[in-house]
């Protein structure tokens, strides 16, 4: 990561998404963020629905002035297939925003990414939190992009772990494998050609399912947000809860509600893992996560292991490291900062003092 005073320039690209929405959010009230754009790429939901979820979650933080973009609309070489399972049929479970004001940017994702690249050699931090569509083709215009970013910091893949979505393979790199082909090996070019160029920062399911969301967590985050939090839990808990009146906790507690539905389902707890906002805190702030160098590519003609993020620990391939791997991190300092940030914000809309 390069050596920056002041705020960390982001530019997040997203399938927003419960926790994509969460992660905008914590980007939003973190003090360290610089948001400089947000894209879109289909995934959690089509591409249009992410577009209105980003603008509609940016306006409820009070975040009108984001620059949001959207790109190509369906995966590389794939049919797109999203998951309103896992997020609800619009991608905020069981909440709901007004239609957003804000307009959507007239530059294409991809163009954006490589426009401000250009802009600020070396000083803007590539966030992906959904498929990596954009950023592929990103990189297919510009092959200079990973010298040009500071750094990409990818949600994405399962190294030592098994997959979420198959045995194999996470969420985000299932749906455009293709993609995220592309990308790992663009960077496992431009690193051949100058290893002064950065590995890509990849958090799999290895660390992100280590940060679960409890129920207790938002009856921490209503009290931070001056409220009470009991009522928070009764409501991410139940849609007999009380509504709350503040509209931040309201859209948290009822697109929570649903993913921990969702978890409770599917993986045997109530509570959810939540994938995205630890990469957006670790982009901040890598201190919480601990990284192995290594060299990683995408199976994307396997019979059983499309989608695989293979990762060659023993050094067969005998290729530098394109990617530091995630392997540890601090889930506990990352939940307690979510809680006060996300609180403190929640605290602002209403006009508290925080
Ligand atoms: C990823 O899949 C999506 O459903 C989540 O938003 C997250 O980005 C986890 O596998
Ligand atoms: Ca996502």
């Amino acid at each position: 990561m390069p050596v920056t005073s002041g705020p960390t320039p982001l530019i997040i690209d997203c399938d927003t998404g419960i926790d994509d929405g969460l992660a905008l959010l914590y980007a939003c009230a973190s003090p360290g963020a610089e948001i400089v754009a947000v894209t879109c790429t289909a995934g959690n939901v089509d591409a249009r629905q992410v577009a209105q979820n980003t603008r509609a979650v940016l306006e409820l933080a009070g975040r009108t002035d984001v620059e949001v973009a959207l790109g190509r609309e369906v995966p590389l070489a794939r049919e797109l297939i999203t998951t309103p399972e896992t997020h609800g049929p619009l991608g905020i479970g069981w909440a709901e925003l007004p239609p957003t004001s804000m307009p959507l940017s007239a530059r294409h994702s991809a163009d954006l990414i490589v426009e401000e690249a250009r802009r600020r050699p070396g000083g803007i931090t590539l966030v992906t939190l959904g498929p990596l569509t954009n950023v592929a083709l990103a990189v297919l215009r510009e092959p200079e992009l990973p010298r040009l970013l500071g750094r990409l910091v990818i949600m994405g893949g399962a190294y030592r772990v098994p997959g979420n979505t198959t045995p194999v393979s996470e969420w985000n790199i299932h749906v455009d494998p293709e993609a995220a082909q592309v990308v790992f090996r663009a960077w496992m070019s431009a690193i051949g050609r100058d290893a002064s160029v950065p590995r890509a920062l990849a958090l799999g399911l290895d660390v992100t399912e280590r940060a679960r969301l409890l129920p207790g967590h938002l009856a921490a985050l209503g009290r931070r947000a001056g409220t009470d939090g009991a009522a928070l839990e009764a409501r991410v808990r139940s849609a007999e809860g009380p509504a709350p009146a503040n509209p931040v906790l309201r859209y948290l507690a009822d697109s929570l509600r649903f993913y921990m539905e969702f978890h409770a389902k599917a993986d045997g707890f109530y509570g959810a893992f939540i994938h995205d906002p630890l990469v957006v805190a670790v982009a901040l702030d890598e201190t919480l996560a601990r990284a192995t160098p290594v060299a990683v590519d995408v199976e994307v003609a396997g019979e059983v292991a499309a989608g695989q993020t293979v990762a060659d620990w023993r050094g067969l391939w005998q290729r530098s490291p394109n990617a530091d791997v995630a392997a540890e991190v601090d889930a506990g300092a990352f939940l307690d900062r979510l809680v006060d940030r996300l609180g403190g914000l929640a605290a602002r809309a209403a006009g508290v003092a925080s």
